[in-house]
C-alpha cells in the first residue's frame, strides 16, 4: 500500500523525544526519508535507531534552535542527505519548568526565563522556517508544520512566556501561510492539548488530576495522536490547507 508521504523528504526538530520522536517514526512509516534534529546527536541518533529499526531511512543532526548558523547547517544537512526538502515540522520547545518558571505569575517571571522561553518557542522556530523556505522556494514548494498548543488559543495559569510563544507560534504560521502561498509552500500548526512526553511529566506530577478533570476525554494524549495530524497536514492530501492551526486536545478548548 502506498505510504502518504512516499518519496517525500521532510525534517523533524526535538525528534529526540515526545511528539517529535513519534512524529520522525510516522513520516517514516508514510514513506518520507527523515532528517532526525535535536539538541544531542545522541538523542538523535536514538531516534535515528528507532527509524531504521522499523525499516525507515534517514540521517542524524544536532543543531540548537537558538542558533541560526546551526539551523542554517541541519537545513544543508537535510538537503545534502535526500537532494531537497518537501516537509518540515519545527517542533522543539521547551516549558516552563526548563527555565524555573514552574507556576509563576505572568508579572514575577525572571526576564531571563521569559527571553530563553520565546527565543526558543518562537524564534527557534522562525529561523526554521526562514531557512526552509528558502530552500523549498529554490525548488518550487513545500509543506511546513509548527507546533503551537492549546497555549497558543487560551491563556495557560502560570505560564505566561510560554503561551505567549505558542499564540506567537500561530501568528507566524498565519502570516507565513500568506506570504509563501505564491511560493507554493502551505504553513500549518498543530495545536497539541496535554500529551504524555517528558515535558507534561513534571505538571502531571504537580496538577495532574486538575488538568485531567479540565480534558473531556480523561486522559492525556498520546504522542502519537498529534503525529497523525502533522503528517496529513504535510502530505498531499491537505493540498487546499494553509495557514491552518489544528487542535488535537481531547476536547481541552471545547470546554
Ligand atoms: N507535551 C505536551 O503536552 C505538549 C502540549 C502542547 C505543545 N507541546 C509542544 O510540543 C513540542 C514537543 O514537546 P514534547 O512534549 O515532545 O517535549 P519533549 O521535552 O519530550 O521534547 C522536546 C524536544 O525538544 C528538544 N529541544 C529543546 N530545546 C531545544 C533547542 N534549543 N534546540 C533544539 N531542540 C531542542 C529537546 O531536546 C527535546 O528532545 C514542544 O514545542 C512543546 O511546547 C507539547
Amino acid at each position: 500500500m502506498a505510504g502518504m508521504l512516499d518519496g517525500k523528504s521532510a525534517l523533524v526538530t526535538g525528534a529526540g523525544s515526545g511528539i517529535g520522536r513519534a512524529t520522525a517514526l510516522a513520516f517514516a512509516r508514510e514513506g518520507a526519508w527523515v532528517a532526525v534534529a535535536d539538541l544531542t546527536l545522541d538523542a538523535a541518533q536514538r531516534t535515528l535507531g528507532a527509524v531504521e529499526a522499523a525499516g525507515g531511512q534517514g540521517v542524524a543532526i544536532a543543531c540548537d534552535v537558538t542558533d541560526d548558523a546551526a539551523v542554517a547547517a541541519m537545513v544543508a544537512a537535510a538537503v545534502n542527505a535526500f537532494g531537497g526538502l518537501d516537509c518540515a515540522f519545527n517542533n522543539a520547545g521547551i516549558a516552563p519548568y526548563q527555565v524555573n518558571a514552574t507556576g509563576v505569575a505572568t508579572a514575577d517571571i525572571e526576564e531571563a526565563a521569559w527571553l530563553r522561553i520565546l527565543d526558543v518557542n518562537l524564534n527557534g522556530v522562525w529561523r526554521c522556517l526562514r531557512h526552509e523556505v528558502a530552500q523549498m522556494r529554490k525548488q518550487g514548494g513545500g509543506a511546513i508544520v509548527n507546533t503551537a498548543s492549546v497555549g497558543g488559543l487560551v491563556g495557560l495559569r502560570g505560564s505566561s512566556a510560554y503561551a505567549v510563544s505558542k499564540h506567537a507560534v500561530l501568528g507566524l504560521t498565519k502570516t507565513a501561510a500568506i506570504d509563501h502561498a505564491a511560493d507554493n509552500i502551505r504553513v500549518n500548526a498543530v495545536c497539541p492539548g496535554y500529551i504524555e512526553t517528558p515535558m507534561t511529566e513534571e505538571s502531571m506530577r504537580r496538577a495532574g488530576e486538575r488538568i485531567l478533570g479540565r480534558v473531556p476525554m480523561g486522559r492525556l494524549g498520546q504522542p502519537g495522536e498529534i503525529a497523525e495530524a502533522v503528517v496529513w497536514m504535510c502530505s498531499d492530501r491537505a493540498s487546499f490547507v494553509t495557514g491552518a492551526g489544528w487542535t488535537v486536545d481531547g476536547g481541552y478548548t471545547a470546554v
